[in-house]
């Protein structure tokens, strides 16, 4: 098939992250070794998180039955793994899945990992208690597809962490998102790596948070907290929680309770946490 022709489709999305899995070619660190996993969890800890995941693992994991949607390189198997929880986890990437079978063979990790769609997760209705799934259904066709299935996989009374792209007040208005593009351009503020370096000529925000992660991946949308409500209608309860700026690219040595401040206010993404 022509690649024109594919762009937008789950095909595209699985071609892009097998060659590109989460941040290989911006870790220095060969590729699969322990080495590479600790600077992968040092930079989504610290620069993703600020140092915080309360919001992210439930309180009362004890034996909970997790589904991690869009595993990526295995970051929340590593974490889960420390505590005593059944782990499950999904990515529509075979070589991004072949990272994260390898990351548990190193670590001795519970759980299973296979290739598998978020879009329509092959697992029973009322299977799961939690889900966590960070920076994936944002770059998947059928978002609210995704949406309908972690509702349908919860078991009732259970819980989801999901981190989408916020549409925060530049994106909102095509004057700021301009001036802001204006300014990254000038001071030569950009993300290195993965074909980043041209996010300061993105046309939309849609473009500019599809080239978060490489010039080459064909979806990322960001989404309002009016629209992020109407797709999470059918929980029962939703909060929002502001997080992920990347100021460390600035100013690497910014203290982690300042910058988790500004990315509460400010941060490119949004935690929806949601109760079925
Ligand atoms: C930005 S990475 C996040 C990885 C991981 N959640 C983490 O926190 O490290 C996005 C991941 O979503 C996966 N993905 C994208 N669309 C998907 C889909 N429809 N089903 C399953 N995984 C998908 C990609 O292969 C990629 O590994």
């Amino acid at each position: 098939m022509r690649k024109s022709a594919m762009k937008n489709t789950v095909d595209a999305v699985r071609d892009f992250w097998d060659a590109r899995p989460l941040l290989v070619g911006e870790i220095e660190q060969p590729v699969g070794t322990r080495a590479w996993f600790e600077e992968f969890d040092r930079i989504k800890t610290n620069d993703g998180f600020c140092g915080d995941l309360t919001g992210w693992v439930p309180l009362d994991a004890d034996n909970k039955r997790i589904l991690d949607l869009g595993c990526g390189p295995g970051y929340w198997n590593r974490l889960f793994g420390k505590l005593n929880v059944e782990y499950y986890g999904i990515d529509i990437s075979p070589k991004t899945v072949e990272l994260a079978e390898l990351s548990q063979q190193l670590y001795g990790l519970p759980g299973q990992i296979a290739v598998g769609n978020a879009e329509q997760i092959d697992f029973p209705d009322e299977y799961f208690d939690y889900v966590v799934s960070e920076g994936v259904i944002h770059h998947t066709p059928n978002t609210q597809g995704c949406i309908d299935e972690i509702y349908r996989v919860l078991v009732q009374g259970g819980r989801a962490a999901i981190g989408v792209y916020y549409r925060n007040f530049i994106f909102r208005s095509p004057f700021l998102f301009r001036q802001v593009l204006g300014a990254m351009r000038f001071l030569k503020v950009t993300m290195k790596g993965r074909g980043r370096e041209r996010m300061a000529w993105a046309d939309t925000p849609e473009d500019f948070v599809r080239m978060f992660d490489g010039a080459d991946n064909p979806i990322g949308k960001a989404y309002t907290i009016v629209q992020l409500r109407q797709m999470f209608r059918h929980f029962s309860e939703i909060r929002f929680a502001r997080y992920c700026l990347p100021l460390r690219m600035v100013k690497d040595n910014i203290p982690n309770c300042l910058h988790k401040l500004i990315a509460s206010r400010f941060g490119l993404m949004i935690l929806v946490k949601v109760k079925k």
